[in-house]
């Protein structure tokens, strides 16, 4: 059978209307005492104390509510618009294109269009679905430096032009495949800070960019401006401090020699809250300006960021089973808790532990011990955690409903297909 893709995105608690209509006033009350004992054991937990934000109320009633089969994500789309509000009071001056890779939800896209946000594609199926949700193609920048022929033709086909490149190779496509576009240069800096870093994939050095930057304007294009990124999950504002001295050099030297350069693209990275505690937004803000302002005075660049994670991250939780808790040995209080969900379930970015997801289980607040996690596949890289210490309740058993917390960005598209059979996460936008 197929999971539940819901498509419970209508305005408001619709849900909960649906349920009333359906049900009559007898399941309304009996979800509202699980709605209470659900957010009774997350306020336990300090999951929705005020500064923890991974759990709205909204999620808290739905999941109470409706106890929807797991593995599922419930994502609160007026917690993305929130996160999406406080970023742009943080940034003012930057045009924000979200980062579609990070959770490509039509919800979310129709709610961000209705923002008037911007949206950075890596793929001409993410072109097409911002298009989808109502984004108009002057909109959209093609974001990733690497891209099909094919890809660039039907991109620029449908009236996208500003494009990514960081190799003249790509350079080339561009000009004989999107003439006249808007071009920008993304150079490599420093991932240092970044808990799930990018740096050497992507990214050129300034004396290449330079070249680039000056051929572009030969081959017809419009050499827009520079971009980097500071890798995802970034927990330093120094990290954008030093990237932003690095490129604005780049682009006086650029500006200097007579290219009419106008943008700067500070890229992502922009955390969210997991385990551990995270600067607050407006402190990334105010370092960005304050890095900007010293290096271009009065003669400012237009400005754009490409968050992901920061705007769909903490908006989404996913509910998973307890499948299995094995003591191996009785004289070794480690135990093995197995979900299920594992790595290939969504949750990639436990690779190397690099992010580390809050559990909140339903008995929080008694006595705990060590464990490891892992997912339900028979393979042996499905473990999410080994080495990060962490510690869940000795009353843990297999059958309790376990939630982890801010797993709305870079979950549900990771999610493999039917990988042992498992069936992939099912996603709820309310
Ligand atoms: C080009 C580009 N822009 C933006 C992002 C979004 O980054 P984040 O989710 O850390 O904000 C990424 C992430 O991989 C990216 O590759």
């Amino acid at each position: 059978m197929h999971p539940p893709r819901s498509n419970a995105r209508a305005s408001g608690p619709q849900w909960l209307r649906n349920d009333v209509k359906r049900s009559g006033n007898r399941l309304v009350a009996g979800s509202f005492d699980r709605f209470v004992n659900t957010a009774r054991r997350l306020t336990q937990a300090g999951v929705l104390k005020e500064g923890h934000r991974a759990m709205t109320s909204k999620v808290a009633q739905f999941l109470a509510d409706r106890q929807p089969a797991t593995p599922c994500l419930v994502l609160d789309v007026d917690r993305v618009e929130a996160n999406f509000r406080s970023l742009r009071d943080a940034l003012p001056l930057a045009r924000i294109y979200y980062a579609v890779k990070a959770n490509p939800a039509a919800p979310i896209l129709e709610r961000l269009v209705g923002l008037d946000s911007f949206f950075d594609a890596a793929s001409i199926e993410e072109v097409e679905s911002c298009l989808d949700a109502g984004a108009r193609p002057a909109a959209i920048s093609f974001g990733n430096t690497i891209k099909k022929v094919s890809a660039i033709q039907r991109a620029h086909a449908a009236g996208v032009s500003m494009f990514a490149f960081d190799s003249e190779e790509e350079l080339l496509k561009l000009a004989q495949h999107a003439p006249g576009s808007r071009v920008y240069c993304r150079v490599l800096v420093e991932n240092e800070g970044a808990d799930w870093p990018l740096s050497r994939k992507f990214g050129t050095t300034i004396e290449s960019a330079k070249a680039l930057m000056l051929q572009a304007g030969d081959l017809g294009l419009d050499p827009y401006g520079l971009s980097f990124h500071v890798g995802s999950q970034q927990t330093t504002t120094r990290a954008y401090e030093v990237a932003i001295a690095k490129v604005a050099m780049l682009f006086t030297d650029l500006t200097d020699a007579g290219v009419k350069l106008r943008m700067m693209n500070l890229g992502g990275g922009f955390p969210t809250r997991y385990r551990d505690a995270v600067p607050e937004i407006d402190q990334f803000g105010n370092a960005i300006m304050d890095a900007m302002v010293a290096h271009f005075g009065n003669n400012l660049p237009e400005m754009v960021i490409e968050p992901g994670r920061f705007v769909v991250g903490d908006a989404g939780v996913v509910s998973a089973e307890v499948v299995l808790v094995s003591q191996r040995d009785k004289a070794d209080p480690l135990r093995w808790v197995y979900l299920d969900i594992g790595r290939f379930g969504g949750l990639a970015e436990t690779e190397g532990e690099a992010i580390k997801y809050r559990i909140v289980t339903p008995h929080d607040g008694g006595a705990t011990g060590p464990v490891s996690i892992a997912g339900p596949t028979c393979d042996g890289a499905d473990i999410l955690y080994e080495k990060s210490n962490y510690r869940l309740p000795l009353a843990l058993r297999s059958g309790d409903r376990v939630e982890l917390m801010s797993t709305g960005a870079y979950v549900t598209t990771y999610a493999s297909q039917r990988f042992n059979g498992f069936a992939p996460l099912a996603e709820y936008y309310i």
